[in-house]
């Protein structure tokens, strides 16, 4: 059996199918390079001075590929970290996922029903999952305090000016937040087609105006609105900086798995503007098989800019 993010090469003729888990997956090397290293090595230096172990909570968490991250750069060593995300698929996978990977860092994993703990010579950690919508989450009494709130990826896909007085009310006091990956209103292919910048709008137009629950879910410049956000929430700044995604081929080749990630960004990008009346599908679908085509021969370059933010909350 082929674990769902295990495929071969990524040919648009291997690309059978599209799905969150096999997209997460390959994601981990684009936010690898992508994460604001100052805002890293300041998060460093602030846990190193924390008390062991470590509460984190980690919101829209998809497979947990964060867990990872933050082992391997040895940032985390003993702790508690929640994982919650609102699609119970994606917590299955991760489960999985995370266990591939203890596996291959040499780490030993204990499993019962609710939790995982992972734990090697030096590391020692309990995960948790938990299925839940946020804004559903948000609205129950909580006891959970973390001494660490992790959102990567997230936040540009909530309305952060109503989520985050309340998401902020789950850090205890002076504990840090670590928001990344946070997409601020740029989206740039090379090369340039005459359509870029006319679908881009329509796409970015469509984050805007995206809704759940009858709630907006979405904002397509959520970075450069998190600094006025967060000072209203009454959090303190400690680092910031961008973390664009940028991702090219080297001699036709894309590190890791990262030619799905693009195929599957562009999949996306078609689905949501197959929707809007104000694109031509004769214009769109020659634009759609240029741009895979593109990535099947190494060619395209693709840029998403995006700001990330690390602070204390009451502190
Ligand atoms: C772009 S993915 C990022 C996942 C992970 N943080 C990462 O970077 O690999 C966004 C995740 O947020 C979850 N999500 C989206 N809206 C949510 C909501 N309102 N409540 C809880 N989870 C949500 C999705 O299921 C998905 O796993």
């Amino acid at each position: 059996v082929i674990a769902p993010w295990e495929h071969g090469r990524n040919t648009m003729s291997s690309c059978t199918e599209y799905t969150m888990t096999r997209f997460l997956d390959s994601k981990r090397t684009v936010d690898d390079r992508a994460l604001n290293k100052d805002v890293v090595g300041r998060l460093r230096e602030e846990l190193e001075s924390a008390s062991e172990p470590l509460q984190i909570l980690e919101v829209g968490a998809g497979l947990g590929t964060m867990i990872a991250r933050l082992v391997e750069w040895r940032i985390l060593t003993r702790g508690h970290y929640t994982l919650l995300d609102m699609d119970p698929q994606l917590l299955i996978d991760s489960r999985t996922w995370l266990k591939d990977w203890a596996k291959q860092q040499g780490l030993e994993v204990t499993e019962n029903a609710s939790t995982l703990r992972l734990h090697g010579e030096s590391l020692d950690l309990e995960v948790a999952f938990v299925e839940a919508e946020l804004r559903e989450y948000l609205g129950q009494p909580r006891s959970i305090r973390a001494d660490l709130l992790i959102a990567n990826a997230f936040l540009d896909l909530v309305d952060v000016s109503t989520v985050l007085p309340d998401l902020l009310q789950l850090v205890r006091k002076d504990g840090l937040y670590w928001f990344t990956i946070n997409f601020d209103g740029h989206t740039l292919f090379q090369p340039g087609l005459p359509a870029d910048d006319q679908f881009m709008q329509v796409y970015h137009q469509s984050m805007d105006d995206r809704t759940r629950d009858g709630f907006p879910a979405g904002d397509s410049q959520t970075g450069r609105h998190l600094f006025g956000a967060l000072r209203s929430a009454g959090a303190s700044l400690l680092a910031s900086g961008s973390s664009d995604w940028v991702i090219f081929s080297q001699d036709g080749v894309y590190p890791g798995k990262e030619s799905y990630f693009l195929h599957h960004i562009l999949n996306t990008i078609d689905l949501e503007l197959q929707r809007h009346a104000q694109i031509d599908p004769d214009a769109l679908r020659p634009w759609i098989q240029t741009r895979h085509r593109q990535v099947d021969e190494g060619e395209l370059v693709y840029l998403a800019h995006q700001l990330d933010f690390l602070g204390r909350v009451g502190g």
